[in-house]
């Protein structure tokens, strides 16, 4: 888990041919926003919406989002121009580019090269701008490993269900949601496991895909706590109405979040000051196990703007349990 950990929760997507959208975007409560070029654009309209896009960046306003582009492909037709004209006019509000469709490392390679082209061109910050990939389909998944690590600019592997679906035969229409007449607990199992599991060989986030049945936000909310659940740091949203259920079901509980903190501290100090490896914190044997998954849990809280209302305390009885007291901040601690 790095230091600091950036909470990619919602993934907004927005038509870039769209001003109504691109407008609206601002004000919503996704943690990243991401401008899109490929596919909710029609082949007619993409050179409007890369100016759209082109004058949406501009115009700033995003209020602390990361902020990305989605390109088309790298094997299309539009993809030069998108990164070129789009970073040249625009990088500087720019936190990534999302490159769909990757199943080969070298698309994201080219794009690595392609940025830091534009970048001395234009003075930019070499290397500022990341890339998030998306495997979708079963080329991408079968290489996500080679992908996960084609370039130092990667911050993101992202799984696309939708494509996905098509590229391995799947016999259902509804996205994101569980294939009818399938007898295991989740066809989605594998991909996103093996995507997972790349992108933490690699220092990078993973973030699931979309769930594109805006009116059922109850199988919304099924599908992002399973993935949540699994590890997964983020969901893209298609719709406002989405971004909430998302963004809850990617944070961790209040009490997980206090537990987290707790064990952070109490293995801390009974490690430095009594020089133990392991202890007990209530009924729970903690180490430096617990250690490494309790910063996962506190990092994923602090970034969703979780406050602690907990704090360690020692109990110098002898026993190595704490009961916590909330010293300093007014509320009663439970036990940790
Ligand atoms: C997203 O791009 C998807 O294919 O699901
Ligand atoms: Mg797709």
């Amino acid at each position: 888990m790095p230091e600091e950990y950036r909470s990619r929760r919602s993934c907004l997507a927005v038509p870039g041919s769209s001003q109504r959208f691109l407008d609206k975007a601002r004000g919503l409560a996704a943690d990243e926003v991401f401008l899109d070029l490929e596919d909710a654009v029609a082949p007619a309209a993409k050179e409007a919406a890369r100016r759209g896009v082109i004058a949406a960046l501009n115009a700033g306003g995003w209020g602390g989002k990361l902020v990305a582009v989605r390109v088309n492909g790298a094997t299309t037709r539009w993809a030069y121009r998108d990164v070129a004209e789009v970073v040249a006019a625009a990088g500087r509000g720019l936190d990534a580019i999302i490159l769909p469709k990757v199943t080969d490392p070298g698309h994201v390679v080219w794009l690595d090269l392609m940025l830091g082209q534009v970048e001395q061109d234009t003075g930019d910050e070499p290397g500022r701008i990341g890339i998030e990939a998306q495997i979708e389909d079963a080329r991408g998944l079968a290489r996500v490993d080679e992908i996960a690590g084609a370039s130092p600019r990667l911050r993101a592997l992202v799984f696309g269900p939708a494509d996905f679906m098509a590229s391995v035969g799947m016999r259902s229409l509804r996205v994101g949601a569980q294939p009818a007449g399938y007898v295991g607990s989740d066809a989605y199992h594998y991909p996103l496991l093996r995507i997972l599991v790349a992108a933490r060989a690699h220092g990078l986030a993973a973030i699931d895909g979309p769930y594109l049945a805006i009116g059922d936000l109850d199988g919304l909310a099924g599908a992002a706590a399973s993935t949540a659940a699994l590890g997964y740091d983020g969901k893209w949203v298609l719709h406002p109405a989405q971004i909430d259920v998302v963004n809850r079901a990617f944070s961790p509980g209040q009490d997980d979040y206090e537990r987290a903190e707790l064990i952070l501290d109490a293995y801390r100090y009974y490690t430095s000051v009594e020089h133990r490896g392991a202890a007990m914190l209530g009924d729970e044997m903690i180490d430096e196990a617990s250690r490494k998954l309790a910063l996962v849990v506190a990092a994923k809280g602090r970034a969703a703007g979780l406050r602690r209302s907990q704090r360690f305390e020692p109990v110098t009885d002898g026993s190595a349990e704490h009961p916590p007291r909330g010293e300093g901040l007014g509320q009663p601690a439970g036990q940790g």
